[in-house]
């Protein structure tokens, strides 16, 4: 039997009502926020992504799904959507119609890591992309966005951690800084972080090494090594989600495993979820379009993991989405009636009604029990005495009350129906 893709996930229909009620909460928050929907290829050239993202992060060496097309081009399945946006934006000029472009997306994304719960290799994401503003207002309100859906789902368990990894030159001075620091470990590091000590030093403080974490311990920080400007930018963020009560602490380790941020940086972590506990994350990227070719256009922006939130919501026992139901059930009595009963069917359906009726040639019991299992709001009996008369039997479920009504005053249970 040929089975899914290690990593990669059906969505069922008993599990569709959830995605619906998630995709429509992000579409309305998004939407009262100003950000217009954008939705980009599923695959791009491979160089967008290593120069967006870096050649030396976990994704692009590692985790990217590449494959050479039968023309010889180098192509990727998306990791992510921050460089796909940003092309986006740069090959169709939208900078030049709009100063500030306020993007969202929801969509599938690849990376190949290693499967375990909230952790797959077709996973998918919402974001947002606000490109064209250096104002830290626009950090807090990414932050604000993604905490406000998630609170909205009614989670709890959620900590909003951020930091600021300054400008590159501040970077750069603090990468020398934090080298010479480590300098007198790095016999006892892991291989993994010996080899970031070469790479990128700054991912050092992901590592989950036991000995790499004491010792990173005692590192200096970035933050103590930004200038004014950097400073104010961090500043002017935190009174603003103080202003919005969202509440956070700084986590001067928070470096993130992607190249392109410049000050701000945040995730939201639930402990609701095991290992695998960020919901979000985010930060801004000042250099990003420029480095992709476009104008220089600072941008920041976020994305979340939506496995994951839905996980996060099943542990919490929050989202409490009402049980499907359909409008009608149309029960065949005599088989011979069932094109009546299915010509019934479409003219009900095309007035807006839910309609389902028997296509198996089932029993009356059996259909019965269809239209109870469908939580049928009304049944309608088709065929036996009533319909000699012209007649059909509309059955309120809730009630058990029963009409007869006749086929030429359809309209009258249309109305009936929809009330
Ligand atoms: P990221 O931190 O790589 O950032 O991913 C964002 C979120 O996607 C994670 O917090 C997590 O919830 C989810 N996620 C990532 N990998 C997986 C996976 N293998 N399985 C399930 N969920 C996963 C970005 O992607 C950036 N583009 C965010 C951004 C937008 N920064 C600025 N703008």
């Amino acid at each position: 039997m040929i089975k899914a893709i290690t990593g990669t996930k059906d969505i069922l229909p008993s599990d569709i009502s959830k995605w619906y009620f998630l995709e429509n909460l992000i579409k309305k928050i998004f939407s009262k926020f100003n950000y217009k929907e954008i939705r980009t290829p599923i695959f791009e050239n491979t160089s967008l992504f290593a120069r967006g993202i870096g050649e030396a992060t976990d994704i692009v060496s590692k985790e990217m799904y590449t494959f050479l097309d039968r023309s010889g081009e180098s192509l990727t399945l998306r990791p992510e959507l921050t460089a796909s946006v940003v092309r986006a934006l740069i090959e169709h000029s939208l900078e030049k119609k709009q100063s500030l472009n306020k993007l969202f997306y929801i969509g599938p994304m690849f990376r190949q890591e290693r499967p375990q719960a909230g952790r797959y290799r077709q996973f998918h994401q919402f974001g947002a992309e606000s490109i064209g503003s250096n104002d830290p207002l626009l950090d807090a309100e990414m932050i604000i966005m993604a905490f406000d859906i998630l609170a909205q789902l009614g989670l709890k368990n959620l900590e909003v951690k951020i930091n600021s990894l300054g400008v590159p030159s501040e970077r750069e001075d603090y990468k020398n800084v934090l080298r010479e620091y480590l300098k007198s470990h790095l016999s006892n590091l892991s291989e993994e972080s010996k080899k970031r000590f070469e790479t990128n030093v700054l991912r050092i403080f992901d590592s989950k090494d036991e000995r790499d974490i004491e010792i990173m311990k005692h590192a200096p920080l970035l933050i103590n090594y930004l200038k004014d400007e950097s400073l104010s930018h961090f500043e002017t963020v935190k009174s603003t989600l103080k202003k919005a009560n969202v509440n956070f602490s700084v986590d001067s380790s928070l470096v993130r495993g992607l190249d392109y941020y410049t000050h701000t940086t945040f995730e939201i972590v639930s402990k609701s979820v095991g290992s695998q506990s960020a919901l979000c994350g985010g930060g801004r990227y000042n250099g990003l379009v420029k480095e992709l070719g476009g104008s220089d256009l600072p941008g920041v922006g976020f994305a979340a993991g939506m496995e994951r939130i839905l996980l996060a919501c099943e542990n919490e026992n929050v989202l409490s989405i009402p049980e499907d139901k359909i409008d009608l059930y149309i029960i065949t009595l005599d088989k011979t009636k069932s094109e009546l009963s299915y010509n019934i069917a479409i003219s009900l359906r095309r007035k807006n009604l839910t309609v389902e009726l028997d296509y198996l040639l089932r029993s009356v019991k059996a259909q019965m029990r269809e239209a109870n299992k469908l939580n049928a709001k009304y049944v309608l009996f088709v065929g036996g005495e009533e319909l000699k008369n012209n007649e059909v039997v509309l059955k309120n479920m809730l009630n058990s009350e029963q009409e007869n009504i006749s086929l030429n005053e359809i309209e009258k249970l249309i109305k009936k129906i929809g009330e």
